[in-house]
């Protein structure tokens, strides 16, 4: 989860201690650090907390100036001290955030060449494979070139080799690393936090970089293998928790948090290694109606979590907004779970609307960010979402750690129910941890959407379309745009467009369209046809290889292929930046915007 290295010229065990302490704010369950003197790579690593590392240290020092530490949130396979980083295979010593998603493909490969593996970590794939490589005779870049060749995931790694006193490698796809610049010494970390302790002085790689580091230097190259120029910048010494860093607002950067806060989510519901959904903490086959009660964007995570109890888990399920049912008598049979989705857990509407199903004797689950809420507290399970702090007004990284946590409890009821058998649980899973890769890739989609928003600022009305789980994205697209651009927007379910909307639609009116390649993408297409042709300007967010609609006037922007449970994840994405974009282009107050609070604990 946090990530640091030291290539130092004076002994950087109690660094490495130092900056993981800092890291310690994004949870953790273990810690490990590596150190590489004359004599070799030695490690140590403690399940728990770092003093427990610290007290292992002390009864068995290590030491040395090149080193890497490491953090770990136990995602795939359980937070022991056999599964903590950093993981070691033959020469290579190395620490790892995010997902190696064709682990166990690689893992097949590399026993049948007789590697036994220790843990039971999607990570040490990544060790071995390097190792391999480098015992082929090739040369240590080379050899991590290669590696990160075949690896399919998004992730963030920091490495050292045994015999290669100096180096430290790095690489950056999908988990954010940076560059630190010292006096004769260098840093790689996971945040501008982690290598706070040492400089201010530091570059952030971009996707698809990867470095080579010595004390005096660091040769940073693209994901074509060229040499690249980042810059260096200065950052203020707090950094990270508060800081805006790279990003020019908090939502930009809360947006490209998002795949390390969706795999996050995902891994407290699901195993990547066993491709299984963890058992939950409640009988989904006892249970006969699941009620959501939620405000604002949470509404909508609710409302896709509502598409995917009923299709994966034969699960009814009704969505409401707080302000609503809290007042109108609801009438709810004793086999309703009722579940509150919200990002503070302090929304007054939904902790009341939580309390009054308690009252009535309801069994009750809270999904929230904050893990201390009022909400969690009431709540008789507390099923956590990990986006992080969420310091932007208008909600994004939350909202898809909520989808994230709904999806996956979709699947733990579907599997309890009997409706998903083992082979659609793994592809399910699968699909899901597939998400954070297809997030960063629909990042990538910033500078179209730039190109677009030239004109959508100057909408006065703008229109959403979506079916199935897109029409619910929709909305919360809709929700987006009205309160950090100002713009008028409303979602709609694209089959209902022509009972109403339709007349809005005239030269001026954009519509964007959430159109994925599923089974319902042929009907969201005639029904973008109906829109060009009454004149109105479409955007049709689609992969590349969905097939033109027919009609002039259809602009098409290229989002990634996504499983069909995956896409609301994916799809969030564009929508996001649509909205982001417009309100820079506006000049409007992104990351607060008038009138709106945060957390509203008045009814
Ligand atoms: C406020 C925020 C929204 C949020 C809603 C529900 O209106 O501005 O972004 O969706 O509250 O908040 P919650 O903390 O319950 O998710």
């Amino acid at each position: 989860c946090g990530i640091i290295g030291v290539t130092g010229n004076g002994p950087v065990v109690p660094r490495l201690i130092d900056s993981l302490k800092r890291l310690e704010y994004r949870g953790y369950d273990s810690a490990g650090i590596a150190v590489q003197d004359e004599t070799g790579i030695r490690r140590r690593r403690a399940k728990g907390k770092i003093r427990n590392l610290e007290a292992v240290l002390l009864e068995d020092p290590i030491k040395g100036h090149v080193g890497i530490g490491h953090t770990r949130w136990a995602t795939h396979g359980a937070p022991t001290q056999a599964n903590a980083h950093p993981h070691k295979a033959g020469r290579v010593c190395l620490v790892h955030n995010g997902i190696i998603e064709n682990f166990a493909e690689l893992k097949a490969e590399l026993e049948a060449e007789g590697r036994v593996f220790e843990s039971q970590t999607d990570t040490e794939v990544v060790a071995h494979l390097l190792d391999h490589n480098l015992s082929e005779g090739m040369a240590p870049l080379d050899a991590f070139k290669a590696t990160l060749d075949r690896l399919t995931g998004a992730y963030a790694l920091a490495v050292l080799i045994e015999g290669e006193h100096e180096l430290i490698l790095g690489a950056r796809r999908g988990s954010p690393l940076v560059v630190g610049w010292g006096e004769g010494e260098m840093y790689l970390g996971s945040d501008a936090l982690a290598v706070g302790p040492f400089t201010q002085h530091i570059s952030y790689l971009e996707e698809g970089d990867y470095v080579a580091m010595t004390r005096t230097d660091a040769r940073i190259f693209n994901a074509k293998g060229e040499p690249a120029d980042r810059a260096v910048v200065k950052v203020a010494a707090s950094s990270a928790l508060v800081e805006k860093g790279e990003y020019r607002h908090f939502m930009e950067k809360e947006i490209h948090e998002q795949p390390d806060s969706v795999q996050h989510t995902l891994s407290e519901y699901l195993d990547l290694v066993t491709a299984k959904a963890k058992p939950a903490v409640v009988d989904f086959a006892a249970i006969e109606r699941i009620q959501i009660i939620a405000c604002g964007t949470a509404f909508y995570a609710g409302q896709i979590g509502k598409y995917a109890f009923e299709k994966y888990a034969g699960l009814p399920c009704d969505v409401e907004i707080a302000s609503e049912f809290r007042y109108r008598d609801p009438a709810l049979s004793q086999g309703t779970l009722a579940v509150a989705v919200s990002q503070s857990g302090e929304t007054a509407d939904t902790l009341a609307g939580l309390s009054w199903c308690k009252a009535q004797g309801l069994k009750t689950a809270a999904v929230v960010n904050v893990h201390t809420s009022s909400m969690a507290r009431e709540a008789e399970i507390l099923w956590p979402t990990h986006a992080g702090p969420e310091i932007g007004v208008a909600s994004t990284k939350a909202f898809t750690a909520q989808v994230a946590a709904l999806l996956s409890l979709a699947i733990a009821a579907g599997v309890a129910r009997g409706k998903i058998d083992e082979a659609r649980e793994a592809e399910l899973v699968k699909a899901l941890f597939e998400a954070p890769r297809l997030i960063s890739e629909a990042l990538r989609m910033d500078a179209p959407i730039r190109n677009l928003v030239q004109d959508l600022a100057k909408a006065r009305d703008v229109l959403f379309l979506g079916r199935g789980p897109m029409y619910p994205l929709a909305m919360e697209g809709a929700l987006k745009l009205k309160e950090i651009s100002y713009i008028h927007a409303e979602g709609y379910a694209a089959g209902e467009l022509k009972h109403g909307p339709i007349a809005l639609i005239d030269e001026y009116t954009p519509t964007i369209a959430l159109a994925p390649m599923d089974d319902l993408f042929e009907k969201t297409s005639s029904n973008l046809q109906e829109v060009a042709a009454r004149g109105g300007p479409v955007i049709m967010i689609a992969p590349e290889s969905a097939p033109d609609p027919h009609g002039a006037g259809i602009r098409r922007v290229h989002a990634p292929d996504a499983h069909p449970i995956a896409a609301p994840l994916v799809y969030a994405v564009p929508m996001q930046l649509v909205s982001y974009y417009t309100a820079v282009q506006k000049g409007t107050d992104v990351d607060q915007p008038r009138n709106l609070a945060k957390s509203v604990t008045v009814e």
